[in-house]
């Protein structure tokens, strides 16, 4: 019996097309997942988690636990997504019932819409915070600032409800209007504007960074390994990380999947999606630590290293105006294309579930983030106090999305794809030709992500 939430909009529609669109061509399925998996993850927190577990040591574990753990769950999603071409709920109970299965798994994908719908609300606020820096920085407001300044207007923001209502207000209608333009035209023509506009303006900054001091110090950083450095802590934040920074576990990259053409490799495009937030990722820290270096602060400054510490070095340094300013856009954008990521499983899913249209669709769920993520944004100042099951607001939203949805969704879909998925759906889907390979991944998918996910998980809920 399907679940209740398991109707598709169209049952005439036949397993080759998608309701909502197709991307171009494997390249824009490539750009448009990067895009989701580059965005504040990567920019904003691997630079002070690394920091925070000490360098090289933890560069080198979350490498391995991205081609151990990621790359194969990505290749799951995406497989999951492209031959059912359906919304993460839909698609997961249309492979469960081809493959004679129950079509309860479905749960995973449900789990992965809610977790999208919860975190987009408070990913809403942090992108607020750096469109409201954006716009500090154009008008040359971030000038001639101290540390304790720095750490005062920080929080000076935070205590001020208005202020970040009006810009995580704005950070919704620019989302979902782009969603609402549909694939082809918003998501897809989003992803051919701020992918390059990204990838230019990172290349600008890291070209700033290595020409100037404090260069090889950040390297040595990020790259020279001590074993010493190892600790449980940093293989679980690790892994941890690499879940969250390549969008796992929620359906983004599944749903991305769904609208990619059928004739090109899956493997191929996700090892590049992997290699390229990589890239980023240490990029992005290759910008940031000179510059940390050279004021002399800690890259172990946590959350509020881009916020506190990276203004106050840019205000240091010549024509750092212009650097701060070019930062903070390039901020903004990759936090653009993740949070559209984040939103459009649940967008598709309402379409094909109530039949509605995709504009009705954002409309919905547009009012329902804005309200979660306004709530998340109280945490800080008018609903300071409160505290529910130990936790404000914001961190709650943080713990039961992070610690709880996503690695329980992410573990679903492996043992699902592992387990209970026709073997001969993944062979042709994947058409990796050299069976050693399929093997290796198939092993990995079967036994090391479910039961790498399954310690995370347990670790995070005894903390
Ligand atoms: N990968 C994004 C980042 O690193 O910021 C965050 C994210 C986006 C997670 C979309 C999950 C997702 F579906």
């Amino acid at each position: 019996m399907p679940l209740p939430w398991a109707r598709s909009g169209n049952p005439c529609m036949s397993i080759a097309e998608t309701l909502h669109g197709t991307w171009a061509s494997r390249w824009v399925f490539i750009f448009a997942a990067t895009g989701s998996a580059v965005g504040l993850g990567n920019i904003w927190k691997f630079p002070y988690i690394v920091g925070q577990h000490g360098g090289g040591a933890f560069v080198l574990v979350y490498l391995s636990c991205i081609l151990a753990v990621g790359v194969p769950l990505m290749m799951a999603e995406v497989l999951i997504g492209r031959r059912a071409r359906r919304s993460p709920v839909n698609a997961v109970a249309t492979m469960a019932r081809e493959s004679g299965r129950s079509e309860h798994w479905q749960i995973a994908g449900f789990m992965g819409v809610l977790a999208g719908l919860l975190i987009f609300s408070f990913y809403s606020v942090v992108a607020g915070w750096v469109l409201e820096y954006l716009l500090a920085s154009s008008r040359g407001e971030l000038i001639n600032m101290g540390y304790q300044q720095a750490g005062e207007r920080f929080r000076t923001l935070l205590a001020d409800p208005r202020t970040m209502f009006g810009w995580h207000t704005l950070f919704v209608t620019i989302v979902m209007s782009i969603l609402a333009c549909g694939v082809v035209h918003g998501l897809e023509r989003a992803t051919r504007l701020i992918m390059p506009a990204l990838f230019a303006l990172l290349v600008v900054l890291l070209g700033y960074t290595v020409t100037g001091g404090y260069f090889t110090q950040a390297w040595n950083f990020l790259f020279s390994f001590e074993s010493r450095q190892l600790s449980w802590e940093a293989a679980l934040a690790a892994l941890g990380h690499a879940f969250f920074t390549l969008s796992l576990g929620l359906g983004a990259i599944m749903v991305y999947g769904s609208y990619m053409p059928k004739k090109s490799s899956i493997s191929g495009a996700v090892l590049t999606i992997a290699a390229l937030d990589t890239l980023v990722a240490l990029m992005a820290s290759l910008v940031i630590y000179p510059i940390v270096f050279a004021s002399g602060s800690d890259p172990a400054a946590g959350p509020g290293l881009m916020f506190i510490t990276l203004p106050v070095a840019f205000d240091q340094m010549p024509g750092g105006q212009v650097i701060g300013l070019l930062f903070f856009g390039l901020v903004a954008l990759a936090a653009i294309t993740s949070a559209i990521s984040l939103m459009e499983p649940a967008v598709a899913f309402l379409i094909e579930h109530l039949g509605i249209s995709r504009l009705q669709s954002c409309m919905l769920l547009g009012a329902l983030v804005w309200l979660l993520g306004t709530a998340a944004l109280a945490s800080f100042n008018v609903l300071n106090g409160v505290v529910l099951f130990d936790r404000s607001i914001y961190n709650l939203l943080d713990f039961v999305t992070a610690s709880i949805l996503l690695p329980l969704s992410g573990i679903l879909v492996a043992l699902f794809i592992g387990w209970r998925m026709k073997r001969t759906y993944l062979r042709e889907e994947l058409a990796i030709r050299n069976v050693w390979l399929f093997r290796l991944w198939y092993l990995l998918i079967r036994f090391v992500a479910p039961a790498a996910i399954a310690v995370v998980f347990v670790q995070n809920l005894r903390h």
